[in-house]
Order: C-alpha cells, then structure tokens, then sequence
C-alpha cells in the first residue's frame, strides 16, 4: 500500500511552485470562520482575498449551486443563457445604473483582458485601421492580472521579469500624479485604467483631483476611462461602484467607459465580468471575443444569487457601518507599530511603522517583510490577514461581517502589535 502524505507533501511533488503558501491546509468554512485540517477555528479576514464577499459556503449560494446544479450546470455561448441575461441586467440596473452591455469571463484578468481588446478595438472602428490609438496608460503599483495582458498593464516590475516579449503599448504614470498622466497621455492613448482603491500595490484610493484629470484627458483625446473594480467593485467600498465611494465626499463626479470584476463579483465561485457603456459596446461585435465557461447558467446563477442577498441583506450598509466602528476603535489605540489605518470600507490596509517594527526582536532575522512578517504573528493567533505590499496589512472581512467578528478581531490584532511591541 502506498503511504499517505500530507497534504503539503502532495502540493510540493505534484504542484507547480508558482505560489508561495503559508504551511496550513483549510478543508472546511462558515461564515466568517474557516477550519484546518487540524480542527483550528480561524478567523477569516482574508477571505481568499476580497472573494467569500458573504462569508463561507452561504446558504444563498449553497441554494444557488444545488438549484442551478441540478437544472443545468453548462450551456454554450452559442445559445441564449436566461441566467446570465438576469445576471447582466442586475449589473447594469443595480450596479452601474447607466446603460451598457455586459460580457463575462472567468476571473479578473480575463476582464481586464477584455478591457484592453475593447479599447484598442473601439478606436480601431472609429479611427479605422491605420489608427495609431493603440496604448494604455495605467497606473505603477498597480495589479491587473497574470494573464500577458495583464502583466503588461501592471504596473510593477516583479511580475513580469522573464516573461518578455511583453505585449507593447502601455505606458505606466504614478498612481494620483495628473500632471504625470497629462503628460503620458497623447493622441496615441486609446485608454486609461487604473483601480479606482490599488488593492495589491498597498490601499490607495484615486485621489479626486487624479479622477477628474483622467476624465477631462478623456473628453480632449476621445479614449476610453476604464476602471479595474476587480478587488475594490462587488460593494466591498460600501457602494456597487468603488469609484463612486472615493468621491463620495468630493466635489468631483466622474462615470467610467468600462469596467471589470471578478473576485467578489461571484463570493467564490470563479467569475469575472466587463461592462462597456453603450457609446462604445458596440465596438464587441460577433466574433471579436469569447469564452467557452464565461457566463455559465452555474456561475450566473450563484453570482446573481450572491449580488441579490449582498442587496438584500443591507450589506452595503453594513461596510460603511463596520468601516466606521473599526476606525473609532483604532483611533483609540496608542500602537507604535501602526502608522495609519487607510482605504474604504472593508478593503482597509493598516500602515505599519517600518522603525518600529524593525525593532521587534526576530523581526530583522525572519527574512520577512514587516506586512508578512505581522500576517504570520496574527495568524499564531488565529487570524487571516493580507499582506498588501511590503509594509501594509489588509482587512477585508465579508461584507455581512457582524459587530462581534470585528470586536473580535480588533481584539486579536491590538494584542498581536502590543505584544511584539513590548518584546
Ligand atoms: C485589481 C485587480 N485586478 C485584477 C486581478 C486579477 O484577478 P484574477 O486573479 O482573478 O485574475 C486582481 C487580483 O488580485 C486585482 O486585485
């Protein structure tokens, strides 16, 4: 009989070691809790990265996946799908609010992908073929994806060193400099993207004066404004659209061409979406893009039964509502470690104080950087957090989190920093 391995015995034979994982297995999740192989309850503000938007295995989308499952799972695309036309009405009437058309995928870099076919194709049939519109200006510290799209629209050079030849024509400005994007900007631009709130380059919101840039270089250039609502979108800000929560307070108002999702856009299973204004939707005629598994009866019923409860439920409400609690409690705290708290809603990023955590004895010899290096003493106690960059750590706990799961982990991260900060 052959032995039996662990589970990390099987990942490092059988797996490509393309992800660096933390040493614990998850085999099972409620709520806001997840469950080891060993029994451990953890806490779970992680949650897989701004996906599980209503916590783990939900009863909404348990109902959805047998429901749907036992109807029909697959149908191709070369037919009409009831489900997903639903699913598209809901983006378009309860989320945006603007008319347009709506294309799904299978996760974030497919959309942004779709994004990027969609601008260049637009100003192909606007401009015609001898059209130079050809290059996107994004943002540096940005994140897009992994796909060859999306590491050429990324702005940080980590993710694509050995990867060239790199796909040609994007220009990368620093996320919240308007002169730096006037200045990249030309008749050559076909369109601007960024993340409206950068997730993976360390919680920074779009500043207003930066929107309002992009917007007035989008009416004197005619390009195309396209948000990546991918980790910030699915009301993870407080609102269906991200970018209307960091001008909620400003005097700037500011509408995208097209927009993508994924991650919470479908609470965990694997979903992506674009969405393209009327003016320049019709530029994804028959035959310019597709996908065999985009838009499944399955996956649109289970994402459509997530937007819906995420709607019903007041789990928008609840974001600001949570967001606000844990801002008065942290600006209570008198924590050496921590900087600043930053970001919107439940996507917040605390700043850590590199001085500070440089003294914690066996912070110097862990090798880590001092996000990771507070992500693993957190997880000691029984709690997931994210890295977001070297030096921010990241909340983002479901969007129905209740009052006693914060309490809870306000609780377990106060003690992690006081602790390494009495060391
Ligand atoms: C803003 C943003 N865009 C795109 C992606 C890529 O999404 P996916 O991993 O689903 O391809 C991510 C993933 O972290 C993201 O945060």
């Amino acid at each position: 009989m052959s032995e039996t391995k662990t589970t990390i015995e099987l990942t490092d034979e059988f797996l490509l070691g393309n992800y660096g994982r933390f040493p614990v297995v998850f085999s099972r999740g409620e709520g806001g809790y997840i469950f080891d192989e060993e029994g451990n309850k953890v806490l779970d503000f992680a949650t897989g990265i701004a996906v599980c938007s209503l916590g783990h295995c939900p009863p909404v989308m348990q109902k959805a996946l047998t429901e749907q499952g036992g109807k029909l799972i697959h149908c191709s695309n070369l037919y009409h799908i009831r489900e997903q036309a639903e699913l598209g009405q809901f983006v378009v009437e309860k989320m945006l609010k603007r008319p347009g058309k709506v294309f799904f995928c299978n996760s974030g870099a497919e959309a942004n992908d779709g994004l990027i076919k969609l601008a260049r194709k637009r100003a192909y049939d606007k401009f015609g073929p001898e059209t130079t519109k050809r290059d996107v200006v994004t943002c540096k510290q940005s994140f897009h994806g992994r796909t060859l799209g999306g590491i050429a629209a990324t702005g940080q050079d980590k993710v694509k060193i050995g990867f060239d030849p790199l796909l040609p024509g994007f220009l990368h400005v620093p996320f919240n400099d308007p002169e730096a994007l006037r200045e990249a900007v030309s008749e050559n631009t076909a369109a601007i993207l960024f993340e409206p709130v950068q997730g993976e380059g360390g919680i920074h919101s779009a500043s207003p004066e930066f929107m309002a840039m992009a917007d007035q270089l989008r009416e004197e250039y005619d390009l195309l404004l396209m948000f990546d609502e991918v980790q910030c979108g699915s009301g993870r800000t407080g609102d269906w659209c991200g970018w209307r929560t960091v001008l909620e307070h400003s005097d700037v108002s500011v509408e995208p061409d097209a927009v993508s999702w994924a991650k919470g856009f479908g609470g965990g299973f694997p979903i992506g979406a674009i969405w393209a204004s009327d003016d320049c939707a019709g530029a994804m005629g028959p035959g310019t893009h597709g996908s065999t598994f985009g838009g499944t009866p399955l996956a649109s019923a289970v994402s459509l039964a997530v937007l819906e409860e995420i709607e019903s439920c007041g789990a928008l409400a609840n974001v600001k509502r949570q967001e606000a609690r844990i801002r008065e409690a942290v600006a209570s705290w008198n924590c050496p470690l921590i900087e600043s708290l930053r970001g919107v809603g439940l996507m917040l990023g605390f700043v850590l104080n590199k001085e500070a955590i440089a003294r914690v004895p066996g912070f110097s010899d862990s090798g880590q950087t001092p996000a990771l290096f507070v992500v693993n003493k957190v997880m000691e106690q029984k709690m997931l957090t994210v890295p977001a960059g070297a030096d921010v750590v990241r909340w983002l706990p479901r969007l129905d989190v209740p009052d006693a799961e914060i309490d809870e982990a306000l609780t377990v991260f106060r003690g992690v920093l006081d602790g390494l900060a009495a060391l």
